[in-house]
C-alpha cells in the first residue's frame, strides 16, 4: 500500500540542484556552493526570511536554463557567447512551478550588471540579483585544486575589482564582511556542505504536498528531456502512459498520482550523460552503453536521497530491470520487481517505440504491440501489463499523445 509523500522543500531542492550539476565533474555542487554564498551574503544584508529563502532557492537553480552540459561548462569557464539566453529560459522554467515563482526574476537578472539597473541597490530584486551575481562569480573564481585559505584573499580582491559596473560596491562590502571568517571559506569547499545546509539553510520545515511534487517533477522532466530534440516529450509520454495503466490496473488514486511523478522522473539520471551519446545516430559502442547504464542508478540515488518518496524512487529507477534478472543496474528478478516498477518499464518501452529516435522512425500500433509482446513472452516485461495496454491501446495512446503535445508546446514556449 502506497503511503502519502513526506518531502521537505529543502531536501528536494538540494537533491535536485546537486543532481543537475552531475553533468560534469568540474561543476560538482556548483549551484549548492553558490547558494551557500548567496545565503551568507543575504543574511549579512539583513534580508527578511522570505526574500532570503527565495534568493537561496534561486541560487540552487540559477543555471537551469543552460540546456546542455557544454553550455553549463562554458558558463562556468566564462566562455559563453551569450549570457541572456539561459537567464530567460531559467526564468520561464521556474515560472512553471508556483513554489519557485518568486525566484524566477532573481534568476532572470543574475548576470545583469549593476550599471544596467535603473533602480537603487535598496530595491529588493536588485539586491537579490546582485548578491546572486557575486555568489556565482566567486564560485567560478575558486580554484578547486588549491586549498581555499591559500586563495581567499586573492579571491576577494579579484571580486572587488568588479566594482566597475558589474557588482555594486555595497555587495562587495558584504563579501568582505563575511569573508573575515575562515569558516565561511571552509564551508564553501567542504565536502559536507550538502548536509550542513540540510540542517541549517532556509526553507527547512516546508513540506511539499503530492500535488506540488507533481508540478516540480514536470519542471525536472523538462530540464532532462528538453536537452535533445529526440527526447522533448519522452518522459511526459511515460508519465501519462504509466499513470493510465496504473489506474486501469486498479491502483488507488494516490498511487496513480505518485506514478505520474515516477514517470516524469524515471530518466532523471540522464543529466549525467553527454549529448554526444544521447543523440548518437548509429549503434552505441560497448563503452557508450556502459555510460547509459548509469542513468537508472543515478535516478535511484538522487530520488532516494530526497527522503520520503522511496516508493516513487523504486518505481522510477527500476524501469530497466527485467523479470529474468538481465536488466540493470541491480539485476533484480521478478520477485523483487513490484507492480509499479513493472508498469513504468512497460510504459517506457511503449513510449520509446512510438517516438522518432535518432536511428529509426516511430512505430505503428501493430509493430509496437508485437515488439512489446515479444519482450513479454521472453519474460523480460510483465505480459499481463502488456495485455492490459493492448486492450486499452487507443485510449492510452490518445492520452499519451495529448500529454506529449502539451510538453512540446512548453518546449516551444521556453526554447
Ligand atoms: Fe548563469
Ligand atoms: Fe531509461
Ligand atoms: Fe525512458
Amino acid at each position: 500500500m502506497y503511503r502519502d509523500t513526506n518531502v521537505t522543500l529543502l531536501n528536494l531542492a538540494l537533491s535536485l540542484s546537486d543532481a543537475l550539476d552531475l553533468c560534469s565533474p568540474s561543476l560538482f555542487q556548483r549551484q549548492i556552493r553558490s547558494a551557500f554564498v548567496a545565503w551568507e551574503l543575504g543574511r549579512a544584508a539583513n534580508l527578511p526570511p522570505e526574500p532570503l529563502k527565495n534568493l537561496f532557492i534561486a541560487a540552487l537553480f540559477h543555471d537551469v536554463g543552460a540546456l546542455s552540459p557544454d553550455e553549463k561548462v562554458a558558463l562556468y569557464k566564462g566562455e559563453a557567447a551569450n549570457l541572456d539566453d539561459h537567464c530567460l529560459r531559467g526564468e520561464r522554467l521556474l515560472q512553471t512551478v508556483p513554489l519557485f515563482e518568486p525566484c524566477a526574476k532573481i534568476v532572470r537578472y543574475h548576470h545583469r550588471r549593476w550599471s544596467d539597473w535603473s533602480e537603487p541597490i535598496e530595491n529588493q530584486l536588485v539586491l537579490q540579483s546582485q548578491i546572486l551575481s557575486l555568489a556565482d562569480t566567486l564560485e567560478r573564481f575558486i580554484d578547486r585544486d588549491h586549498y581555499i585559505l591559500h586563495q581567499h584573499d586573492e579571491l576577494t580582491s579579484r571580486v572587488s575589482s568588479l566594482t566597475d559596473g558589474q557588482i555594486h560596491p555595497l555587495v562587495i562590502d558584504l563579501l568582505k564582511y563575511v569573508g573575515r571568517r575562515e569558516d565561511f571559506w571552509l564551508d564553501i569547499t567542504s565536502p559536507r556542505l550538502y548536509s550542513l545546509l540540510l540542517h541549517s539553510a532556509p526553507c527547512r520545515g516546508i513540506e511539499v504536498e503530492l500535488g506540488q511534487l507533481i508540478i516540480i517533477s514536470e519542471f525536472v522532466r523538462n530540464l532532462i528531456d528538453f536537452r535533445s530534440k529526440f527526447t522533448v516529450t519522452h518522459s511526459a509520454g511515460v508519465s501519462s502512459a504509466a499513470s493510465m495503466i496504473a489506474s486501469l490496473f486498479g491502483l488507488t488514486e494516490l498511487e496513480t498520482e505518485a506514478m505520474t511523478v515516477a514517470g516524469n522522473l524515471h530518466d532523471l539520471g540522464k543529466v549525467a550523460i553527454p549529448n554526444s551519446i544521447l543523440e548518437k545516430k548509429t549503434k552505441l559502442t560497448h563503452e557508450e552503453f556502459a555510460v547509459i547504464r548509469q542513468h537508472t542508478y543515478v535516478t535511484y540515488m538522487v530520488l532516494s536521497s530526497i527522503g520520503g518518496i522511496q516508493q516513487i524512487a523504486e518505481w522510477a529507477a527500476l524501469h530497466h530491470e527485467r523479470l529474468d534478472g538481465s536488466g540493470y543496474p541491480f539485476h533484480l528478478t521478478s520477485k523483487k520487481i513490484g507492480i509499479g516498477s513493472r508498469i513504468v518499464a512497460v510504459a517506457d518501452v511503449f513510449t520509446a517505440l512510438a517516438e522518432d529516435r535518432p536511428y529509426r522512425r516511430a512505430m505503428n500500433k501493430n509493430d509496437t504491440m508485437s515488439e512489446l509482446k515479444g519482450l513479454g513472452n521472453k519474460r523480460l516485461l510483465d505480459i499481463n501489463i502488456i495485455e492490459l495496454l493492448e486492450a486499452n491501446y487507443e485510449q492510452i495512446h490518445l492520452l499519451t499523445s495529448e500529454a506529449q503535445e502539451k510538453a512540446m508546446n512548453t518546449y516551444l514556449q521556453i526554447y
